[in-house]
């Protein structure tokens, strides 16, 4: 079996008396892409909010690789090496490709390297620009700004500065979110690519895009866990026909 690079146990985040996740205890292996459905308000972005540190739980545990991370601030989650993107693109629109990237690498290396010296640093930060260009499939475009690039490629981009503080482990919430069809399928080819070499975490409205990338899937419902599974076992369980995919557009 191989290693559960993250997991949680009995997580739990009230809004007031809104429960927006309930008890959610998941594993995630290393190297395996792991899909998140659920209906609209089902709690998954505060999931990904509560991994990443943006959010503090109101109870249960986080832990990566066996360290407990449950109080620990998104900045400290970013420097282990978890990456996040945001639902709602999250860049710097004067900025150039290269610049977006740029400030990434920086925030990661900041503070783990500030006693080395200023020149091998700066080599650091611009080697890991250009890894984070390449990889995302922008590194023709790292001079271009930012706002004159399509949505498509924004959302690339924000794949990018992710990229660029060298995660082991990645948390997308929603990447192909008001993408057209041509757009979605570069990014679906995107994530197939990061997936070799990356654990991913993944929250998608588009069937498509999941049945395609995942390796395993889970269900939520109203801030639980309704069911994990590969993928064939998702489409074919009938609760989750019932509870999700029957209400939804995209599984018509
Ligand atoms: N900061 C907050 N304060 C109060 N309520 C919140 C907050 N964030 C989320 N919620 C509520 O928690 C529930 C879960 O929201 P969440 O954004 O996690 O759902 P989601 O599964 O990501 O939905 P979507 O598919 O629409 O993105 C919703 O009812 C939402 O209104
Ligand atoms: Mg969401």
């Amino acid at each position: 079996m191989s290693e559960v690079i993250l997991r949680t146990e009995g997580l739990c985040k009230h809004f007031g008396g809104l429960q927006a996740t309930h008890e959610v205890s998941l594993s995630f292996e290393r190297g395996v892409t792991h899909g998140i459905l659920g209906p609209n308000g089902a709690g998954k972005t505060t999931l990904i909010n509560l991994l990443s540190g943006e959010l503090a739980p109101s109870s249960g545990k986080i832990f990566f690789k066996d360290y407990d991370i449950t109080q620990a601030t998104s900045d400290k989650v970013s420097r282990i090496g978890i990456g996040r993107s945001f639902q709602k693109t999250n860049i710097f629109a004067d900025f150039t490709c290269f610049q977006n990237c740029w400030v990434g690498a920086q925030s990661r290396l900041s503070s783990s390297m500030r006693f080395i010296r200023p020149a091998r640093h700066l080599r650091e930060v611009h080697r890991r620009t250009d890894r984070a260009l390449q990889l995302c499939g922008l590194a023709e475009r790292r001079n271009i700004q930012a706002s004159s690039m399509s949505y498509g490629e924004q959302r690339q981009l924000e794949i990018g500065m992710m990229l660029a503080t060298e995660p082991e482990l990645l948390l997308l919430d929603e990447p192909l979110a008001g993408m057209g069809s041509e757009e979605s399928l570069k990014i679906t080819e995107l994530l197939k690519e990061l997936a070799k070499e990356h654990t991913l975490i993944l929250i998608e409205h588009d069937m498509d895009a999941v049945f395609a990338v995942a390796d395993r899937l889970t269900v939520m419902v109203n801030g639980a866990e309704l069911e994990t599974g590969d993928v064939a076992q998702i489409r074919n369980s009938t609760a989750v026909q019932e509870a999700y995919l029957g209400s939804s557009e995209d599984a018509a």
